[in-house]
This record gives structure tokens, sequence and C-alpha cells, in this order.
């Protein structure tokens, strides 16, 4: 059983993890919405199937979603030795992104203006936990378990060199034309273009609000934060990030 962990860049890493188990074939990958395709374990709305029952129903090897802080992943993860792959990525521009994904997702309560939001993720006070607590408990969790840790911001740099790491942790060498076709396929352009990962079927999505795919870009933050907002945003960081040895890169 495979699965994509995540704090933003899960719908990306899914469709990278979809075309590798799949060989490099971008056919293989329309056979469903995306959300279809991945169980989303913690998923649970009317009227559709939860996540736990689209997981049950599928044959293995199944890909399956979370974006669940460490110590709430069901033990039966960690008993099945399941491969993990968790992208992180730099928390401004994680905040930046979750204020848009909260303002065009009604199933979440609504954002509030910038100002608030920026003060409900200093307090921890968003959807799945504090972003900080997130990144540093699955960072620790490597150390002794199956778990490919991935930066957003790596990927955005060199997705060659990061879909190759996906390639030989689920042990599937697809070679050079593959790696190819796999980063055509799951380009920021691409992706949004493609009805079955741009989520534009989500009847709970206004994208007239904010499209999900919106903008993909390292740094975004920069057109969001107040001098005043970044200064408090860092000393902030600087307290709850201490004595990890994890490195977030806010700028390419
Ligand atoms: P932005 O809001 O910064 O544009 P998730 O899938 O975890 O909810 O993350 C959504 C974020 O990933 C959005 O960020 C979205 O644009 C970005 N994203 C999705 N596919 C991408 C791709 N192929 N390349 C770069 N970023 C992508």
């Amino acid at each position: 059983m495979i699965k994509a962990e995540t704090t933003k860049g899960t719908t990306w890493i899914q469709e990278i993890v979809d075309m590798v188990i799949h060989g490099g074939d971008p056919a293989m990958c329309q056979r469903a919405p995306i959300h279809l395709r991945h169980p989303f374990i913690e998923l649970r709305c009317p009227n559709i199937p939860s996540g736990l029952e689209l997981a049950e129903a599928m044959p293995p090897p199944r890909i399956l979603k979370t974006h669940l802080p460490v110590q709430l992943l069901p033990p039966s993860f960690w008993e099945k030795d399941c491969k993990i792959i968790y992208v992180a990525r730099n928390a401004k521009d994680n905040l930046v992104s979750y204020y848009h994904f909260q303002q065009m997702n009604r199933a979440l309560p609504h954002p509030g203006t910038w100002a608030q939001y920026f003060e409900k993720f200093l307090a921890g006070e968003v959807p799945w936990g504090p972003w900080h607590d997130h990144v540093k408990d699955w960072w620790e969790a490597r150390e002794h378990q199956r778990i490919l840790y991935l930066f957003y911001e790596d990927m955005k740099k060199d997705p060659a060199h990061e879909i190759q790491k996906v390639m030989t942790f689920l042990e599937k060498d697809l070679g050079e034309d593959a790696k190819e076709k796999i980063i055509g396929h799951t380009s920021f352009q691409a992706m949004k273009e493609n009805p079955m990962t741009n989520y534009c079927a989500l009847p709970w999505f206004d994208h007239s609000v904010s499209p999900f795919i919106r903008k993909g870009t390292v740094g975004d933050w920069k057109t969001h934060f107040t001098v005043e907002q970044n200064e408090r945003f860092d000393e902030d960081y600087r307290t709850k990030m201490v004595g990890t040895s994890l490195n977030f890169c806010n700028e390419l």
C-alpha cells in the first residue's frame, strides 16, 4: 500500500505517484478524477462515498491520501509497513495557499480576512493542526519508518531529480523517456488544465472564488505578508522550530 502525505503539494505528488505506478502512461491516469483514484481516508461528506468506503472497495496496491498529523495515522499503516511519501511546503507559502483554499472550499470554515487568517495560522487553529508540529513530527518519524520526505520547493527546482527519488522509493525505475512524460504530465499548467486533476467536478469547490490549482509558485507569500507580519512570523517560527534539523527554502 502506498500513501501520499503532505502539507500542500498533495495533488501534485498524487499525480506523480499515479504516473509512476502506471509506467508513465498518461492515459491510465485519465481513468477517473483524482479524488476517486486515491481515497482521502479522513474525508466524510454527505451524499458521496467516504474515503474509507472507497479505500475498502479498492484492490491493492492502493494509493491513499491523508493530511493527518503523524500521531493520528491509523496504526495499521505502520503494522503493514506501508510506503509513505510526505510533501512539505515552506510555512509562508503554505499559509497563503491554505488561505485561498479555505476561501474556495465551502466544506471548510471561511478563513476570514487575510489578517484574521494570519493570526489563526500562528495560533495553530487551521485544518489538520499546526503546520510546525505537522512537518516536525513527520520529519522525526522518517527516521524509523518507510517515509520518503520531499519538499515542494525541491520539486519546483528540479522535478526530474525528485521524480527519480519517487521511482526509486517505489522500486519502479522507468527510465528517462518515462520520466520526461511524467514531468510534462504533472507540470503546473498540465495539471491545471486536466479535469482529472484540477477538481473541477467537486460541487463544494468554488473555482470562481479561487481555482484549486491556483499559482503553484515559491515565494507567493511576498505578495501577501506585510513587513510587520513577516517579522512576527519569523520570530514565532524561530521559537517553534528550535532544535529541528528541518530546513525550508522560502524563495527560489
Ligand atoms: P497554490 O495555492 O500556491 O497555487 P494540495 O494539493 O496539497 O491542496 O496543494 C495545493 C497547492 O499545490 C496549490 O498551491 C496548487 O496550485 C499547487 N499545485 C498543484 N499541482 C501543482 C503542480 N503540478 N505544480 C506546482 N504546484 C502545484
